[in-house]
């Protein structure tokens, strides 16, 4: 597994001045990364947020396979991570780095217009969030998803599963090229329209958080 030095360090570190925040002592592997990826499709423009990216290893696999007209948006805490997101997508417009609680995704996403989200994608250590806190994002996530859209995360435990029960379906995989290996689970949001495209990048709906 080969991980750039400078991205280590950056994380070693981080993971050493906040262990329960951040959970792991090296960023997912590139086997791991590319296997998240693959669960969405990026046919079309997509709307996608990231909960926890650390140090972009899964925000730049997602920016270099999504199209023109796509938008991620990255909830990281850390202030030094959110920093160095800043500066490697300070060129890339559709790319927007949040120094926030991932919790703060409906106001994010109604101040800037955007109605839903296609995926959102999760590296936070949700196993070790109170449960009060686990519901509540729980459910602004499901809320976010736009119908036929999902719910990504990958986790050493699947505990999720039994908290997550306002999505449709869920599907998980047990990957062990990570260290340490993985479940990752991709929660279904039913399309209720017919056909199987996203909506997110429509602009005709109603934001999260205003009635229609
Ligand atoms: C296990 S690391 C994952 C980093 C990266 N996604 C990866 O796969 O290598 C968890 C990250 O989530 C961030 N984090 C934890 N709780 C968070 C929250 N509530 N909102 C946003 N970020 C959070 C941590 O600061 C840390 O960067």
């Amino acid at each position: 597994m080969t991980i750039p030095t400078f991205m280590s360090v950056l994380f070693f570190k981080r993971f050493l001045q906040r262990p329960f925040q951040v959970a792991s002592i090296i960023p997912s592997s590139k086997a791991l990364v590319g296997r998240v990826a693959s669960k969405m499709d990026f046919s079309q423009p997509r709307v996608i947020a990231e909960y926890g990216p650390g140090e972009g290893v899964h925000s730049r696999e997602i920016a270099r396979r999504m199209p023109a007209g796509s938008q991620l948006l990255l909830f990281e805490l850390d202030p030094d991570f959110s920093r160095d997101l800043e500066r490697q997508f300070a060129n890339d417009p559709r790319v927007h780095v949040i120094n926030g609680d991932a919790a703060q995704l409906p106001q994010e996403l109604q101040r800037r217009g955007i109605p839903f989200c296609d995926y959102i994608v999760s590296g936070i250590p949700f196993s070790i969030l109170d449960p009060a806190k686990k519901r509540a994002l729980l459910l602004k996530t499901h809320e976010a998803i736009a119908p036929g859209g999902s719910f990504i995360i990958y986790q050493v435990t699947n505990e999720l599963r039994q908290h997550a029960t306002h999505f449709d379906r869920a599907d998980s995989e047990y990957f062990l090229q990570n260290i340490p290996p993985m479940f990752i689970t991709v929660f279904h949001k039913a399309n209720t329209r017919n056909g199987h495209s996203h909506p997110a990048v429509q602009p005709a709906r109603v934001p999260v958080g205003q009635t229609a």
